[in-house]
């Protein structure tokens, strides 16, 4: 079997160190192993649209600063397929004929879409769920299927969309009884702060929309800003620390290295001891937002840097996405015409159908 790798953001804002952490990093790994035999990063600007209808332009604006994101962590053009959803017409046909394999409260109960449902409180609103937005799990399952993936390195939020992938090709399979179609798993991070790194206030999962994220791109002032505004609990330096929901040891159990304690932390030699000791008491939340940023700035700069190079030549950002839209077109265009082939609808490239037709008539004449 080959191995596939597929996965995709929406263009809705610059990607931050959730994303990071969440599923950037274990795309990185999965290039540099190298056991694969198609690697498809897509900007799912259609998915996007699904609840930002009447308002293209952020979408648009943000293709780019998605795709600047991507090359600034080190996703390499020259083993990754980049492509642009929207520009791939048959990912809709598959989503159309997909639709009629799942019914309506099977694509109401997906949790994932629910809490988005809650969290958009379209119910206040008079305007309602969008159809397309309801539906976006399935096409999400053409998404992946169009290139027969079955490596999917996503966030932990996205399971459920897998597994109503996973649904869609058993009962497409199932019904038109043939194995076209191909099931596909995720690749989660291995730590477990990574899967839901919170905000910078600690609440709630890194949101643009909570207004609480750290972004990739953001300058040094802005991250130090961003660590320094962190919630600490007042207490006397002397006073035992508190790591429950403690959000700065959250990210530093996400982001540092026993690097990092050599460099700017020599007292510990690792996150253990460090956690030992500021149970015990003694050390201020000051020091510890101080040696956060100073992890933090390690682990950005690099990648701010890279972007900055990129951002020089955006005609070849976009003729990288070019080139790899017209590759993606050529593999989903192969699928949907199984597809339709499997369901008994390429009536012109069916000898079978023109044979039939006119033996039907034949008889009755
Ligand atoms: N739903 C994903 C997100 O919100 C984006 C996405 C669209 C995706 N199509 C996909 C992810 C296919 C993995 C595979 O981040």
């Amino acid at each position: 079997m080959k191995n596939i790798i597929l996965t995709a953001d929406r263009p809705t804002g610059k990607l931050h160190i959730g994303h990071y952490v969440g599923s950037l990093m274990q795309r990185i790994n999965l290039q540099n192993k190298g056991n694969f035999d198609e690697y498809i990063v897509m900007i799912a600007d259609a998915q996007a649209l699904t609840d930002n209808s009447r308002n293209v332009v952020k979408v648009r604006d943000n293709v780019l600063e998605v795709m600047l994101d991507y090359l600034a962590v080190g996703l390499d053009p020259k083993k990754i397929t980049f492509c642009i959803q929207s520009q791939i017409p048959a990912l809709s046909e598959l989503t159309e004929y997909y639709m009629n394999l799942v019914t309506l409260p099977r694509v109401l109960r997906n949790p994932t879409v629910k809490s988005e449902i809650a969290q958009k409180e379209y119910d206040k609103e008079e305007v309602g769920v969008p159809v397309g937005f309801a539906c976006y799990p399935i096409s999400q399952a053409a998404d992946i299927t169009a290139f027969k993936a079955n490596i999917i390195p996503v966030g932990d939020d996205q399971e459920p969309m897998l597994e109503q992938t996973r649904e869609i090709v058993r009962s497409f399979n199932r019904t038109y009884n043939k194995d076209v179609l191909v099931e596909c798993k995720a690749v989660l991070p291995d730590n477990e702060v990574c899967c839901r790194l919170p905000g910078t206030d600690g609440n709630s999962k890194m949101s643009k929309s909570l207004n609480n994220c750290i972004y990739l791109s953001d300058d040094e002032e802005t991250i130090k800003k961003k660590i320094n505004s962190m919630s600490s609990f007042p207490r006397n330096i002397e006073d035992p620390g508190i790591i429950e929901g403690n959000v700065m040891f959250t990210y530093l159990k996400a982001f540092v290295n026993d690097e990092h304690f050599k460099k700017y932390y020599p007292e510990f030699n690792n996150l253990e001891e460090l956690t030992k000791s500021y149970q015990k008491g003694g050390i201020g939340d000051g020091r510890i937002k101080k040696f956060l940023n100073d992890v933090m700035q390690d682990v950005l700069r690099p990648i701010r840097e890279r972007r900055r190079e990129f951002e020089k030549d955006i005609p070849s950002l976009i003729e990288i996405l070019k080139s790899g839209t017209v590759k993606a077109n050529k593999i989903a265009n192969e699928t949907l015409n199984e597809v339709k082939e499997t369901m008994g609808i390429n009536y012109f490239n069916d000898p079978n159908f023109v044979n039939e037709q006119i033996n039907k008539y034949n008889k009755t004449n």
